[in-house]
């Protein structure tokens, strides 16, 4: 019997079905879903306008390459027109977040001719060699080099040495809005507008990558608008396949235009599936009116963190993130807290080392805000006595 390779540590959970904002396990047991397939799951399991618009396109035509033409394909360039920030008029699909990092990488040491890279401490970007190189945690590094450019890592939200280090020689600076992988730090809009000067002097792009933030998480549509500042080339992936693979690099027209026949490709990029999920995707986005809600709900759920973390300072330092793409960093390993949080019915996975993250689909009702945060509480409540026995004991 072949063996799955164990990447990822096993949740000890059989999952069966799901709907909406819950998940069920072969035991018939119902759980909140707030790890939803690392955020991708957004609008919603099997939301009945993406699973019907995907059965639609299996009955029309699912495999097409990519220098074909589709209908499919020609709607989800029109309905990336009404998301996509306006300068970026060119744009091109692929399968997973890192794929896109990669692509975004690629185009900005091609048109640049530079071979320097700026990136951050606790920067995420995946597990492809070149996204690998500007992904900081060296737990995921290691035994992995030579990595293919030059990459510094500086640290995150100090304006005076991102200043001190962007200069002609430097390709291209990528960041997250708010770090997901690396704890939920979010970027000052100081330091944001810094990144976006210190480019443009250097003549460097500058790569946003909201593969975790983007598409309405943050209750932004893109959170790089909580700054105001415009990318050069913008990476996005997760939710807009509304849990279908599907991810995208957004280049500026004027990298667009530079690039030709064969400096990049995919078999499966933008396929008719994903092009139909993509579409539908956005469809639910605009019309469920999802950013506004995520926004308002958002806040509901930050709130009631808040009050956690008045009641058990002793285990919770801080509430991180915005809109549904929140945590609470505890004040030690947290395993014992997902693992009963999960034991209880509420699914939430870690960010960083310190930190619960909860990244529900936007449907998220207030009820289920207060299921999550009571059964947070009990579960504070259990691992709260348990550290005060231990320390007691030892
Ligand atoms: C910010 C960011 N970029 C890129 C990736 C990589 O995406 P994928 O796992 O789909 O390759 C992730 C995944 O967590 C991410 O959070």
């Amino acid at each position: 019997m072949v063996k799955l390779i164990q990447f990822y540590s096993p949740r000890g959970l059989k999952l069966s079905r799901a709907e909406n904002q819950y998940v069920w396990d072969t035991n018939g047991r119902k759980y909140l879903d707030c790890h939803t397939q690392y955020g991708s799951i957004f609008l919603g399991h099997r939301n009945p306008k993406i699973t019907n618009a995907i059965k639609e396109q299996i009955d029309k035509i699912y495999g097409a390459y990519p220098a074909f033409d589709t209908e499919a394909k020609e709607k989800a360039l029109e309905s990336l027109s009404k998301i996509l920030p306006r300068k970026l008029e060119y744009v091109y699909m692929l399968n997973g977040g890192g794929e896109a990092v990669e692509l975004a990488l690629k185009i900005t040491r091609k048109i640049t001719g530079r071979k320097k890279f700026i990136s951050f401490i606790n920067a995420f970007h995946g597990r492809t060699m070149g996204a690998l190189s500007v992904t900081w945690n060296p737990k995921y590094r290691e035994g992995y080099d030579p990595f293919p450019w030059d990459v510094k890592f500086l640290p995150y939200n100090k304006v005076e040495e991102l200043e001190k280090e962007v200069d002609d020689g430097i390709a291209g600076v990528i960041v997250e809005v708010i770090q997901g992988e690396g704890g939920l730090n979010e970027g000052s809009v100081e330091f944001l507008k810094a990144i976006r000067e210190a480019c443009d002097k250097a003549g460097a792009q500058m790569i946003i990558d909201e593969v975790q933030t983007g598409f309405g998480r943050t209750g932004y549509l893109w959170a790089h608008q909580i700054a105001n500042v415009e990318p050069d080339i913008l990476v996005a992936g997760k939710a807009i396949g509304g849990g279908f693979p599907v991810s995208l690099t957004a280049v500026k027209t004027e990298l667009g235009e530079k690039l030709k026949e064969g400096d990049h490709g995919s078999t499966f990029g933008g396929n008719p599936i994903a092009c139909a999920a993509l579409t539908a995707s956005i469809q639910v986005l605009l019309e469920e009116k999802v950013v506004e809600r995520v926004a308002q709900t958002g806040r509901i759920f930050r709130e009631s963190l808040e009050k956690v973390k008045e009641d058990f300072g002793e285990v919770v330092r801080e509430v991180k993130g915005r809109g549904l793409f929140l945590g609470i960093e505890t004040r030690f390993e947290p395993t014992s807290i997902l693992k009963l949080l999960q034991d209880n019915g509420v699914i939430a996975l870690r960010a960083g080392r310190l930190v619960v993250r909860f990244l529900p689909p936007y449907m998220i009702s207030t009820k289920d805000i207060e299921y999550a945060v009571g059964t947070l509480r009990n579960v504070l409540s259990q691992v709260k006595e348990e550290k005060i026995v231990t320390k007691t004991q030892t």
